[in-house]
């Protein structure tokens, strides 16, 4: 059973500079919530209640998002708008630890960070840009497998030859149950030097035994502790197995991604779907006349 999930939120979002200058990008909204209010919701719906969210510079929003709101709440009682005070009030009803990492020196450090909360036992690491569809099982699944196997496990996708080196890559063998046992893993290769096509996303079962390499481990590519290092390094002491992940995947901290996400997400919500497909269907129309209409 996992109890315990980390949610690494402390990196610089570059990739979505300007907006995330002085906002973090975990608050970024997709429709009407926070990215990292799904990957809190994800790790909730698997029983996990212990969340630590691994905060730095700039991030404030984030612990303020998962507070009370005095104000808010007084005024929303007040005007009698009983929904809206539910659905602020229960995100004060989680219980969030907090660890600061002083600079961002990489997601490898910030899992480091991790170590007084998590102690001896395995725990999830969900990256809150790496939005997992609400529909899929994906972390549920991941966690039958840690179980089944008392490993480490990392989820898996298949990605474009060309998208290789946004990716840590693994080397590795599906066994018959389909888990991949990863016998080594690359952060951000050539395209010509990637073992393999199955890139490494935003979810993590993680044994402590993480920590013991993390401590003495160098910074990696780009100068930063890399978690994918650390789990190249274990794959050589015990084994550690990979999940290929077939549901849907938005990798939120990019813009065009971010953008997908939204225009998907809201063609699924209740309210927006019917005026927001509308709204799509004229836009193509538009764009497909003024396409036909040109010399
Ligand atoms: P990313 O590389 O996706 O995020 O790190 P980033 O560094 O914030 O964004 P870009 O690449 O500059 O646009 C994956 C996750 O690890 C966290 C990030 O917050 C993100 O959730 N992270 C990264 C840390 O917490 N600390 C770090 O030092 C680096």
């Amino acid at each position: 059973m996992i109890r315990k999930a980390v949610f690494p939120a402390a990196g610089l979002g570059t990739r979505f500079l300007p907006a995330t200058k002085a906002s973090p990008k975990e608050m970024l909204p997709l429709v009407d919530k926070p990215l990292i209010q799904y990957a809190v919701e994800e790790a909730r719906n698997c029983g996990i209640e212990e969340l630590l969210i691994i905060t730095g510079k700039q991030k404030r929003a984030i612990e303020d998002h998962f507070d009370s709101a005095y104000e808010l709440e007084d005024a929303l009682t007040k005007k009698g708008k009983k929904e809206l005070l539910e659905m602020v009030r229960k995100l004060n009803h989680i219980n969030f630890a907090y660890i600061r990492q002083r600079a961002p020196l990489g997601l490898g450090h910030a899992i480091l960070c991790a170590k007084p909360f998590v102690k001896v036992e395995p725990f999830a690491v969900l990256l809150s840009d790496d939005v997992i569809d609400p529909e899929n099982s994906l972390l549920a699944d991941m966690i039958s497998i840690a179980a089944r196997k008392q490993a480490p496990v990392v989820a898996l996708e298949s990605v474009a030859a060309e998208d290789v080196e946004k990716y840590g890559i693994i080397e590795g063998e599906a066994g018959a149950d389909g888990v991949y046992r990863i016998k080594r893993l690359v952060e951000k290769p050539k395209p010509s030097e990637a073992p393999s096509r199955l890139g490494i996303i935003g979810r993590y079962i993680l044994t402590p035994d993480i920590f013991d390499i993390l401590e003495t481990l160098p910074a990696g590519k780009g100068g930063e502790v890399q978690l994918t290092d650390a789990l190249n390094r274990l794959a050589g002491l015990r084994p550690v197995y990979g999940y290929l992940f077939n549901g849907k995947r938005y990798d939120a901290g990019d813009k065009l991604g971010f953008l997908r996400a939204t225009v998907e997400l809201a063609l699924k919500d209740k309210v927006l779907s019917a005026g927001f497909r509308e709204f799509l269907v004229g836009l193509m129309k538009d764009e497909f006349s003024s396409l036909h209409s040109r010399p």
